[in-house]
């Protein structure tokens, strides 16, 4: 997903753009600034092998349409100017990971959840509640997000089929750019979250994955 200079965006455009990322997210391919990671295949020729890769990257896929709500919806409400490009970078960086895992799912002859757009519609609303709250905490929340999204990217590489070499370079190229949002957030002044907001935050990431494997 390519985003538009938020200085010619109207809040009517801003609106509509979120409109527009969401739909898209869910519904078809976003376009990628960078081509998928890791060569193309059709993955684990056992079929329960291969629909267990298809579950762990549609929760993935979901966290990214997650991911993509809550930064368009803090930067919808974030305070300064420069806060507010770093976390439209940031949700710009989301969409390629969210056309890898699109790109994945479709090779393994499965599909994104039907959930997506509910997912996406919440999370933009926490986005701007959290950036209601401020630039730093706005950011210490993607700080936050980030650290929890890289954990859960790690316990997918553990569980995912060992012969699944191309979801395995996805996740490995999302997991470095999550790093790198993560300390991006922090270097831009982002504070540690005090909990129990980190706590309410796994909650919340359990229900939605627990959920995605399957539906
Ligand atoms: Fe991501
Ligand atoms: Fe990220």
């Amino acid at each position: 997903m390519r985003l538009m200079d938020p200085r010619v965006l109207s809040p009517l455009d801003r609106l509509l753009e979120l409109a527009d990322a969401g739909l898209r997210g869910s519904f078809a391919r976003p376009a990628s600034a960078r081509p998928t990671p890791g060569i193309p295949a059709a993955g684990p020729a056992d079929p329960s092998r291969r629909r267990h890769a298809a579950g762990l990257m549609r929760v993935n896929h979901a966290g990214e349409i997650a991911a993509q709500g809550l930064y368009l919806g803090q930067a919808l409400t974030a305070r300064s100017p420069a806060t507010r490009a770093a976390l439209r970078r940031a949700a710009d960086e989301e969409g390629d990971h969210l056309a890898w895992c699109h790109d994945r799912l479709d090779e393994l002859g499965s599909r994104p959840s039907l959930l997506d757009p509910l997912w996406y519609a919440g999370s933009v609303a926490i986005g701007a509640l959290a950036g209601l709250c401020g630039d730093r905490t706005s950011l210490g929340f993607m700080a936050e997000t980030e650290k929890q999204v890289e954990g859960h990217l790690a316990d997918h590489l553990a569980r995912l089929p060992a012969d699944d070499a191309r979801s395995r370079a996805i996740i490995e190229q999302m997991q470095a750019d999550e790093a790198a949002h993560g300390h991006a957030a922090i270097a831009a002044g982002g504070a540690p979250l005090p909990e129990p907001a980190p706590k309410l935050m796994r909650l919340t990431a359990r229900i939605m994955t627990g959920t995605a494997y399957w539906i």
